[in-house]
């Protein structure tokens, strides 16, 4: 097969990063991550990247005077190093056409509820006010909207009595880091398919 070549984009702790960079090391995903795109300097994800020899750019956006400006540059690494698939885990900005055009179809995002509900951000906390008894994770390709794109994949996850925001992200996240890398090896296999707002996955 030929390579398959992904960026990782991210602002904070980038444990999801990592599930990928683990499963890549463990031989059991076949891709060559060949980015990070971080907007955030002293994010941990930054030190997990050079760790995993993975090439960083980072950049600070206040440094520029709109989204479209640093999302031009971001676009060029992306071209420069012929992206096949820029997965989201855990990047904070709303991006704007400059990445979405290019690469619809092509991106995807992971957000911590089962998606329509609780969009946007603090969707663990949003979960655990609102009262529900399930929430869970979904994998969407990325649109022009705030986490509404194509649904590939969701997973839910059980809200217990008592439960924190705190205890409940650490079994989002759980769940996060198995579904993740799933979705990325459907992608790799060419398994997945978009027809409108519908994505059929080839198991
Ligand atoms: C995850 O919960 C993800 O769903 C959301 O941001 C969080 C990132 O966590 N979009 P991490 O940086 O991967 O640990």
């Amino acid at each position: 097969m030929q390579p398959y070549r992904i960026a990782v984009m991210a602002s904070g702790s980038g444990s999801n990063f990592q599930a990928i960079v683990d499963q890549v090391q463990k031989g059991k995903l076949d891709v060559s991550i060949e980015l990070l795109v971080c907007d955030r300097p002293n994010a941990f994800v930054v030190e997990r990247a050079r760790e995993a020899k993975v090439p960083v750019f980072v950049f600070n956006p206040k440094e520029y005077e709109s989204r479209e400006a640093y999302e031009t540059l971001v676009l060029k690494e992306l071209q420069d190093r012929q992206i096949d698939l820029v997965v989201m885990a855990g990047y904070m900005r709303i991006i704007t056409n400059v990445l979405v055009e290019p690469f619809f179809g092509r991106m995807i995002n992971i957000h911590p509820s089962l998606l329509p509900s609780f969009p946007g951000v603090r969707a663990v906390e949003q979960a655990v006010d609102y009262g529900v008894k399930q929430t869970g994770v979904t994998v969407h390709f990325v649109d022009g909207g705030l986490d509404s794109g194509p649904i590939i994949a969701q997973r839910a996850v059980e809200i217990h009595e008592h439960e924190t925001a705190d205890s409940l992200t650490e079994r989002i996240h759980a769940a996060e880091h198995v579904l993740l890398p799933q979705v990325v090896r459907w992608l790799r296999e060419g398994r997945v398919s978009i027809d409108g707002r519908r994505v059929s996955v080839r198991l």
